[in-house]
């Protein structure tokens, strides 16, 4: 989504503004621009595609000031063509935007009807020309903020200059997130810290509805009614993490390889491994008074909660109600006093989680949240925070923040087993030794599989379509393969429960459709072998993902066989994750894809 970023400083902003832009790429987006003042004059730069087409443009036509924002844009409304890249401007007033204005169209008409001519399709440049309508009813920058703010709905965050004060930028907030950084005769805005981190790691964040001035030296944050407010600042992690790809050709390979590190960082935060038990409060949610969990959350981290949802109904007798977000927050499900509702999110900004989440604390319910961003608004709107520990994940896809989910996820869901009294401490300590087993077998994994998964990628990337399979844990597992494989290489690919291939996909088999089998040897094994030989019967191509015993247990003949270590069953969608992913990325280096930034993704998604 949409990067924002803001400067008022005492050097030239201009190669600061595309630095902290760089630092957002990771987001997702299709153009971009900066805009300064200089010599009271507002000037802007603008310029399709990717970053290094602006940094050009810079390179060739300078833009020279000590105050300026700079905007990375994701396509909502209008093409990604350089007119409607931000900042947008109206007579004075710049404006960059991340989010939707849902009324720009009656607003639009009525700026028109009033004499007010637009310069491009974004809903945005309602933002600039009500600005300048209402300066020129002689209200001060102030007013007229105030004033636009309680005309717009939808959601937004704002960085905003007016041409006649060169030493002030303004922000507003209402959604996507939006930071103030401090710096020493300096201020910045900025979506996250990470944008902010060379400048500074002192970070005070808005709560929705707020919108600030900021000056050098000084920052004031106004409440939604206009009231002075005082809001902490903190000092964000932002800037301890290294955001550089490494040896690695992309952040992707990079995040993948990073797995065994995080999820064993992560495992340590939850586990206590010499006690052979977890460690977590089990007061934050009251697991053992529930008689039912609502879950939701959106794609990869939706997979991660399907997953969990079969963890938590199997070791802890507790039964889950999930569903994806954009979903749950219209299904006006019913909720109970007895249920508590957990939310995943790797960026803690999904605008239909976010909902989701207030749906349910505005049904009483006790809130959880799985995120990776600490300071991100799903964690502080929850009443009880579950960190991953992934490190910042910059690839659009999404890798090491899934299995560190998972992690989080196993841990909770044998906290709730512990609390239910349906996990006896043997199984628990079982478990847990099968999860302290688990980063050196995903180095091992790695090492093991990395060589034929590239030559199977080869082949792969000459379909036009690929066909997931898994039952259990492994079902959802096939969900997140298809969604991993069809988002970086474009390559379209589904993902079914084994059971349910006879229920139609299965007319689909035939030479032409790989089928790539998730089958570790678990109780569901010769069920899914069953539905192997009805691909095969039909000419469709195998690619069986296995254990050991798996391996040795079919004599079908496959395309391929990639044979992992035998483990624990809370330990195997884990494991597992890892070669699919590798699938993925491999098939989309060989198709040539912008495998950190596919086409069209946004990696926060922060409208609907
Ligand atoms: C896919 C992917 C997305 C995200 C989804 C939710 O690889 O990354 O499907 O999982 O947009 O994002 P978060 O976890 O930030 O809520």
């Amino acid at each position: 989504m949409c990067g924002i970023v803001g400067i008022v400083g005492k050097r030239e902003v201009a190669p600061l503004l595309v630095d902290a832009l760089k630092r957002l790429e990771y987001r997702g987006y299709d153009s971009a621009g900066v805009a300064t003042i200089h010599n009271g004059k507002l000037e802007r730069r603008r310029a399709e595609g990717k970053l290094i087409n602006l940094d050009t443009r810079l390179g060739e036509h300078p833009l020279a000031g000590h105050i300026g924002i700079g905007h990375t844009r994701w396509a909502t409304h209008g093409a990604p063509t350089e007119a409607n890249a931000h900042p947008h401007f109206s007579q004075g007033v710049a404006v960059v935007h991340n989010g939707i204005i849902e009324n720009f169209t009656p607003l639009r008409a009525e700026l028109i009807a009033n004499g007010a001519v637009f310069h491009s399709q974004t809903d945005t440049e309602v933002v600039a020309q009500l600005l300048t309508a209402y300066r020129s009813q002689g209200l001060s920058p102030r007013e007229a903020m105030q004033k636009t703010l309680g005309r717009l709905e939808g959601a937004y965050a704002l960085a905003i200059l007016f041409e006649d004060q060169p030493d002030m930028i303004m922000g507003a907030r209402s959604g996507p997130p939006l930071a103030i950084g401090h710096g020493d005769g300096e201020m910045f805005l900025g979506s996250d810290a990470i944008a902010l981190a060379p400048f500074t790691d002192e970070i005070t964040y808005l709560d929705d509805g707020d919108w600030a001035v900021i000056t050098r030296d000084s920052a004031e944050i106004y409440d939604h009614d206009g009231a002075l407010v005082e809001r902490s600042s903190q000092i964000s992690q932002g800037g301890v993490y290294v955001v550089d790809k490494g040896n690695h050709r992309h952040f992707m390979e990079k995040e993948i390889y990073e797995q065994p590190e995080v999820v064993s960082h992560t495992l340590s935060h939850y586990i206590d491994f010499a006690e052979g038990r977890v460690k977590l409060d089990s007061s934050q949610i009251d697991f053992a008074n529930l008689d039912r969990l609502a879950m939701s959350a959106c794609g990869t981290a939706y997979y991660a909660g399907l997953i969990g949802k079969y963890w938590f109904e199997r070791f802890a007798r507790l039964p889950v109600e999930i569903d994806v977000a954009s979903e749950f927050r219209y299904r006006e499900i019913p909720l109970s006093g007895k249920m508590a509702a957990l939310f995943i999110s790797q960026s803690g900004e999904t605008a239909d989680t976010l909902a989701s989440l207030r749906y349910c604390r505005d049904n009483g319910l006790t809130i959880g949240a799985v995120v990776n961003v600490r300071e991100s608004t799903i964690a502080r709107e929850s009443n009880a925070v579950f960190p991953t520990l992934a490190g910042p994940e910059i690839g659009v896809a999404s890798t090491k923040a899934f299995t560190c989910q998972l992690s989080v996820l196993a841990a909770l869901a044998m906290i709730a087993g512990r609390a239910r009294g349906t996990l006896s401490s043997e199984d628990e300590a079982a478990m847990v030794q099968a999860l302290v087993e688990l980063p050196r077998l995903s180095n091992e994994v790695f090492h093991a599989v990395q060589p034929q998964i590239e030559m199977l990628s080869r082949e792969l990337s000459r379909f036009k379509d690929v066909l997931y399979l898994g039952r259990g844990t492994s079902f959802p597992l096939a969900l997140e393969g298809a969604l991993k494989l069809k988002e970086i290489s474009y390559i379209h690919a589904e993902g079914y429960a084994a059971g349910e291939l006879k229920h139609g996909p299965i007319a689909l088999i035939d030479e032409n459709m790989p089928v790539i089998v998730i089958a570790p040897h678990d109780r569901h094994f010769e069920k899914t072998v069953s539905n192997m030989q009805e691909v095969a019967a039909r000419g469709g191509q195998i690619i069986l993902i296995t254990d050991e015993k798996g391996a040795a247990a079919t004599t079908l003949e496959t395309m391929a066989t990639i044979v992992l270590p035998v483990v624990d069953e809370i330990v195997a969608p884990i494991l597992y994750a890892l070669p699919v992913q590798l699938i993925a990325y491999h098939t989309a280096v060989f198709m040539g894809t912008d495998v950190d930034q596919p086409r069209n993704l946004a990696k926060s998604v922060t409208v609907e």
